[in-house]
């Protein structure tokens, strides 16, 4: 096992922050009915068939725990417009209810809560946790797929800052 001192962790991050990615915004409800919401950039795609997504989520965030109490998860690729979203799903001392109150959202036929006019949203069932040191990765199995019309910008994330994309087209 590799131990890090504060000067080499941060570096650590540096390189890794050098990493340009998408922004998701990740939703579930948990058997109890509490909501979990959190803002996500570790989100990959994993397998075609069948139809894998990940997302890695620190054991201690607060969102972690109604996480691991869910059986479905909704992850939401945001657009250029959504930054507001992702601050929000990011916010810490808000719960996963607090942190969606006053969002464009609703209930799936399952319960998860669904935000509207993200860029693509895919969801489905928690299939597989997976131990990796301070985070655990969660496979999705990709049930639901809603694409956006029009091909939006979406949200970039790279070191600190928030960028979006320039138009693209199909
Ligand atoms: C752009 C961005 C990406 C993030 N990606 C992740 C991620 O992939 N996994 C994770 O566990 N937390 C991620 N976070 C942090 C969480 O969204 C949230 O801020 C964190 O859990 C702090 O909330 P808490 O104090 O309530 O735990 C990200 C935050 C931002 C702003």
């Amino acid at each position: 096992v590799i131990e890090f001192a504060p000067a080499e962790m941060r570096r650590f991050r540096q390189a890794c922050a050098q990493f340009a990615t998408g922004v998701t915004a990740v939703t579930a409800r948990a058997g109890d009915g509490e909501l979990a919401a959190l803002t996500a950039n570790s989100f990959t795609s994993v397998s075609l068939d069948p139809p894998l997504v990940l997302v890695c989520v620190g054991v201690g965030m607060s969102a972690f725990e109604p996480l691991s109490r869910a059986d479905r998860m909704a992850i939401h690729v945001l657009t250029a417009g959504q930054e507001e979203v992702a601050r929000r799903l990011a916010t810490s001392g808000l719960d996963g209810a607090g942190r969606l109150h006053g969002l464009d959202w609703e209930p799936d036929a399952a319960g998860t809560p669904v935000i509207a006019d993200s860029a693509a949203r895919i969801a489905g069932p928690i299939v597989e946790r997976v131990a990796a040191g301070d985070h655990e990765i969660f496979l999705v199995g990709a049930e639901t797929i809603e694409i956006a019309e029009g091909f939006p910008r979406v949200l970039v994330f790279h070191r600190t800052d928030f960028a979006t994309t320039q138009a693209m087209a199909a």
